[in-house]
């Protein structure tokens, strides 16, 4: 299956303000994208364009050659001809078919023969794990097992594109945990092409080989995880992925306190950048003597949070309150005055976008 391409792509609802606004976007074949953003940014909306349930209002959106949408040619492809399996958050089984039925009926629909149908709804129901319960029916399966009910009746279609809306959203904690790891097996082992939707930027970042971050209609930037972490492209990004959030410190013309003594930092490391801001991941700000000439600044502790397995520390620095995330166990306690220190800033210009970054070294990009 070659990559879906999304060109100029907007959508506006009866008229009204855009969901969707100028999209330009690559899900490469064999990708697992996740399209992440806060809820009304338009992640179901370009969803559903690229299934077809959605008609685009401008733009183009094609299957390698093969054009399924194009506004301007008044070319439309419907969805049964488009070659997608779609999941949405409400799985809706048939409660009145059993598992494997279930499984079998999108096979049914398209006509399959009876043997081949039995044996590619096994072979689904096989690939997430609940062949054991396929002659019971839904209301004897837990949300999770349903979950992937829904999953292998799509499966066994055999879509070389998975479209997913927030499937997981109704699962447990610990089923979700699961079923992001059962994800991330079927994706492999089938190659086929996933978009994912969620809102959830620790899904997208456990999952995803490419993410994309929408906010307000608007594409903020493609990235692998992990690039996405280390490089966001603009403070919104910056600031939605990643838990908890980074600190962004606003640097005025003449900044006093916690901004002055950053940007101070930050003008004497990289004298070529003018930031309007400077941000710190919490678990980037550390607490004790710092091991060279790095940033660093007297701090009061203002409460100690464990959560088990790290330790979130309120700080009042100069004028300002921070967040630091340890990963061993902090002996500070209110009231104590420490020092804390960081060894990577990122550095955002008066428009948002991200100019540099400084990590102990010099610049990064
Ligand atoms: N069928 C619809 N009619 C009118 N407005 C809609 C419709 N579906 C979505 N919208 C609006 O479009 C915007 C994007 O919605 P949506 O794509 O569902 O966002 P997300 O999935 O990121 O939460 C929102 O402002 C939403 O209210
Ligand atoms: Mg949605």
């Amino acid at each position: 299956m070659p990559a879906i391409t999304l060109t100029g792509v907007a959508k506006s609802y009866g008229g009204g303000e855009h969901a969707v606004k100028n999209l330009d976007l690559t899900v490469p074949d064999g990708a697992f994208m996740c399209l992440l953003g806060p809820s009304g940014c338009g992640k179901t909306t370009t969803l559903r364009m690229i299934a077809g349930l959605e008609q685009p209002t401008a733009g183009t959106i094609a299957v390698g050659d093969r054009v399924l949408d194009s506004v301007e040619r008044g070319l439309y492809v419907p969805p049964e001809k488009r070659g997608m399996g779609l999941v949405f958050q409400n799985y809706a089984l048939w409660p009145h078919l059993s598992v494997r039925d279930n499984v079998e009926f999108g096979l049914r629909m398209r006509k399959v023969p009876a043997p081949e149908r039995r044996a590619r709804a096994e072979a689904a129901l096989k690939m997430v794990h609940v062949d054991a319960a396929m002659d019971r029916y839904p209301s004897q399966l837990s949300g999770g097992q349903q979950q992937r009910v829904a999953l292998a009746r799509m499966l066994a279609v055999n879509p070389s594109v998975l479209l997913l809306d927030e499937p997981l959203s109704n699962l447990d904690a610990r089923l979700r945990l699961e079923m992001r790891a059962e994800l991330k097996r079927i994706h492999e082992e089938s190659g086929a092409t996933i978009v994912f939707v969620t809102h959830d930027q620790l899904e997208a970042l456990t999952m995803a080989t490419d993410v994309a971050v929408m906010n307000e209609g608007e594409l903020q930037q493609v990235a692998a995880p992990m690039d996405m972490y280390d490089r966001p492209a603009n403070r919104f990004v910056a600031e939605f992925v990643g838990s908890p959030p980074m600190v962004i410190v606003d640097v005025g013309p003449s900044p006093a306190g916690l901004a002055g003594s950053l940007l101070r930092f930050a003008e004497s490391r990289l004298p070529e950048c003018s930031p309007a801001a400077v941000g710190i991941r919490p678990e980037a700000l550390r607490l004790g003597p710092p091991p060279g000439a790095t940033w660093c600044e007297e701090a009061v502790v203002e409460a100690v949070l464990p959560a088990g397995s790290s330790w979130t520390v309120r700080l009042r620095v100069l004028d300002t309150e921070l967040y630091a995330v340890s990963y061993t166990p902090v002996e500070a306690a209110p009231g104590d005055v420490v020092t804390c220190w960081t060894e990577r800033m990122h550095l955002f210009g008066a428009d948002g976008a991200r100019l540099s970054a400084w990590d102990g070294m010099g610049a990064v990009a």
